[in-house]
């Protein structure tokens, strides 16, 4: 009797032992760093109706994705949600990635007047950003400006800023306010099969802009917008550039740069396979007329496709459009490389390099450059610059 008693009691104890065992596993393996947690902007009170305010739904999820102890997914389904101003901050315990089926609309300008940004991520490291539509809503402001003086300013559509590790994958940008996508003190930053889309004659509506920033790469992408299609500031290194259409738009531009005395230089610079379609200008370095510590340098452009663009390769050091540049640019530009550039200008001048008297240009080569103003040569000009043969 006392033996069976013994028995049972140890039979007891190897099922408990077996259920607890078991109850781990089951726990440990859905804990484990490969399974992903979802999180879905509609669990947390966005409503895809396009009317209600949505920003605090996004910053909920955001915060439990980012306080995941597993790769978090935010989710945001098919329709349109509002959002203010939102801004997504922090070191977060793991990578993130947000698919979008739907479509972020911005407020009017009225509202957002009082913000720099409209969609911001500051300070984050590891964000995946997988499809979705950005609809700035800017045309009742370009319209303001066109009509009036002192409409605001309008906020950016997408920033980064101090972040690093982040991946744009098929994200599209329609009728931003002001710049369509901005990556500012940030590093590894890759950004593929963009669409950028806003009327030919919106102001200030640059397509990607770099600045301050290191090893980044934008492919594949289509940028149709009113000013520059990808515009490059200060303080970039190691920028890749590769398979972009542009136009309508004020094409690729390094610059403005030297707008202050002291600046963080551009270097490492490659655009290869783009196309320009009616730009303005096609390959411009842009610097104001003034004294300044930065430089451009080691800059290569490469297979370019120009179709009727007003300014095809452009340097120019004088861009002053407050007129108060008593000086000549400091800003040094060498190394520079246009290799394989064909099409058509729809001005006479198809090259234009108009250098600093203070700091000429050296180092420019060009190798198979071919382009045509109605069906004859265009002219080239060059006001100090050293050109290699
Ligand atoms: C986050 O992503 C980066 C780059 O894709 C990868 O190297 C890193 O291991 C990832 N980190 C985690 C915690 O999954
Ligand atoms: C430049 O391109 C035009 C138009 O494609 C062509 O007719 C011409 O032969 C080319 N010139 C040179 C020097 O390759």
């Amino acid at each position: 009797m006392a033996n069976l008693m013994v028995n049972s009691v140890s039979h007891i104890i190897v099922v408990i032992i077996i259920f607890i065992f078991f109850f781990f596993c089951i726990k440990t393996s859905s804990a484990s760093p490969t399974s992903t947690r979802t999180f879905n902007v509609v669990h947390y009170g966005a409503k895809p109706d396009g009317l209600t305010d949505s920003t605090k739904a996004f910053i909920a999820a955001w915060h439990e994705a980012c306080s995941s102890i597993n790769p978090a997914t935010i989710y945001v389904p098919v329709g349109k949600f509002l959002l203010h101003n939102a801004v997504f901050q922090g070191k977060c315990k793991n990578n993130i990635s947000i698919r979008i089926e739907g479509t972020l609309v911005a407020p009017p300008y009225k509202v957002t007047k009082f913000f720099e940004n409209w969609v911001l991520f500051e300070g984050v490291n590891g964000v995946s950003i997988f499809g979705g539509i950005l609809d700035g809503q800017g045309a009742s402001l370009w319209a303001c400006k066109k009509s009036h003086k002192g409409c605001p300013k309008g906020a950016t559509t997408l920033r980064f800023k101090r972040s690093s590790n982040i991946e744009l994958n098929g994200v599209t940008s329609v009728n931003s306010q002001l710049y369509h996508i901005v990556i500012e003190e940030s590093y590894n930053v890759k950004v593929q099969g963009a669409k950028v889309s806003a009327s030919g004659d919106s102001p200030n509506t640059d397509g990607i802009h770099v600045q301050l920033s290191k090893d980044i790469t934008i492919f594949d992408s289509r940028i149709a917008t009113g000013d520059d299609c990808i515009s490059v500031g200060p303080g970039t290194t190691n920028l890749w550039i590769e398979n972009i259409a542009c136009g309508p738009g004020h094409g690729i531009s390094i610059g403005s740069l030297g707008k202050e005395l002291k600046e963080a230089g551009v270097e490492d610079v490659t655009v290869k396979s783009v196309r320009l379609s009616g730009t303005k200008n096609g390959l411009r370095i842009k610097t104001w007329g003034r004294p300044s510590s930065g430089y451009a340098r080691n800059i290569h452009f490469q297979n370019v496709v120009m179709n009727k663009v007003k300014n095809p390769i452009i340097i120019d050091q004088q861009y002053c459009p407050d007129k108060h540049c008593p000086h000549k640019s400091g800003i040094k530009i060498s190394e520079i490389t246009y290799e394989n550039i064909h099409g058509t200008s729809a001005t006479k001048v198809g090259i234009m390099l108009d250098c600093s008297s203070e700091q000429p240009c050296s180092g420019i080569r060009m190798e198979d450059v071919n382009l045509t103003y109605e069906d004859k040569p265009a002219q080239a000009s060059c006001i100090n610059a050293n050109i290699d043969q």
